[in-house]
């Protein structure tokens, strides 16, 4: 199905006219230093089986200075840039009569004849089929959300010489693994590497997780010039690596949902356009029972007993002492977690020195924020929704801001 979409995605660029710098590039998979392959092996015979059959051993993945030993190649995988590639999606999208509306708040959101959604300002919108793709569902309290994990990802840009490092996708198998790709910045050629993922709002260590993809790039590129960019994001991780793509689990038939992208969010989306156009005019899908969301796997079901254990300690932040009892010993641009008698405090001091508090329990279910120092937000350790340091929802499944 992935790479039915890469294929998708070739076609629309080229059929719309997206200037997007699509490519097509090899994919090389390896395993750590000194770690044996055996993964690798099985990684192969799963491909073969699902009748991948041009995946092949390499000697070694095509890089000067770096031998990753023996690689998987995965030919014809493909880049582009995401936001150029949105923005061709969306022209064409209007040129055929759809419309896109945005910073529309749904409030409320039912499925029946119609379905029916009530917006922050009041409005209402009625709807033949509603689909929520929210990232993670915000119309969905426990069934979803039990079954997949937020994780922060963190990524360094490196400018390196023009064409001293092949263009492919690299990867390997650690766990949380390196991702390795390259982008034309100006006259060099920008190393993006990424990985050191953790649970959202489960660490604040972000400087050391930069740190040390610097000195895993430096190791293998010696050619890395100065780290140029420096980000973290969002990745919702479903507990056997497919999306959840169909059918709302227990609601009306009309009322489907995409989440999960497990870090793969340009084919998952994909996949998610092309499945959910046929579930609504109700047309076959080869993929549909694969992405079904109400599935269950003996392997989701382990990792979900592993999940609600993690989920379940989160609470435990409710009886712990706060980090700091005086919130004047807050530093200016930071914040801290306050116990006031039964209640905890999510205390942060602006630059000014003003101190806003608001109440640290997540309004999704409960659980105590965290503060994430490097983005400068409240992260929830339990589902992963994200505020400013002001109590503003940024990221569901919290639909409402921290109380005041
Ligand atoms: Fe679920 Fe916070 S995101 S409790």
């Amino acid at each position: 199905s992935h790479r039915a979409t890469i294929d998708k995605i070739e076609e629309l660029v080229r059929n719309e006219n997206i200037e997007c710098d699509f490519e097509r590039l090899d994919g090389f998979l390896f395993v750590p230093p000194g770690e044996s392959k055996d993964l690798l092996d099985r990684e192969l015979s799963a491909v073969h089986r699902a009748g991948l059959s041009d995946i092949e051993f390499v000697p070694r993945a095509p890089l000067r200075d770096f031998n990753t030993g023996t690689a998987l190649r995965y030919p014809r995988q493909a880049q582009f840039h995401p936001l150029k590639y949105l923005i061709g999606l969306a022209k064409a999208l209007e040129k055929q009569g759809g419309r896109i509306f945005e910073r529309i708040k749904a409030e409320s959101i039912k499925g029946g004849t119609p379905g029916h959604i009530e917006t922050a300002d009041g409005g209402h919108i009625t709807a033949d089929s509603i689909v929520v793709a929210t990232n993670i569902p915000v119309n969905d309290r426990l069934t979803n959300q039990a079954e997949q994990a937020a994780y922060r990802s963190y990524v360094i840009g490196v400018r390196v010489p023009s064409d001293s490092v092949t263009r492919a996708l690299y990867w390997d198998t650690a766990d949380p693994y390196h991702y390795v790709r390259l982008a034309r910045d100006q006259d060099a050629d920008l190393l993006i590497v990424g990985g050191e993922d953790h649970k959202t709002g489960q660490a604040d260590d972000a400087d050391l997780r930069y740190r040390t993809l610097e000195s895993w790039t430096r190791e293998r590129f010696p050619q890395a010039a100065q780290v140029e960019y420096r980000w973290s994001g969002q990745i919702i991780e479903p507990f056997d690596t497919l999306a959840f793509i169909g059918h709302n689990p227990g609601d009306y038939p009309n009322v489907f949902i995409a989440t999960g992208f497990s870090g793969n969010g340009m084919t998952h989306g994909t996949i998610a356009g092309m499945l959910l156009t046929d579930l609504i005019l109700a047309r076959e899908n080869r993929w549909a029972k694969l992405y079904n969301p109400a599935r269950i796997t003996p392997r989701a079901a382990l990792e979900f007993i592993k999940e609600s254990a993690n989920f379940v300690a989160q609470y435990l932040d409710w009886i712990t002492p706060g980090e700091t009892a005086d919130a004047a010993k807050i530093q200016a641009g930071s914040a801290a977690i306050i116990r006031q008698s039964f209640k905890k405090i999510a205390a942060y001091r602006d630059n000014d020195g003003r101190l806003h508090e608001c109440s640290a329990i997540c309004p999704h279910l409960g659980c105590v924020v965290a503060w994430n120092s490097s983005e400068k937000t409240w992260d929830c350790p339990c589902h992963g929704s994200r505020f400013t340091p002001y109590g503003k929802v940024l990221n569901g499944p919290a639909t409402t801001d921290l109380y005041k």
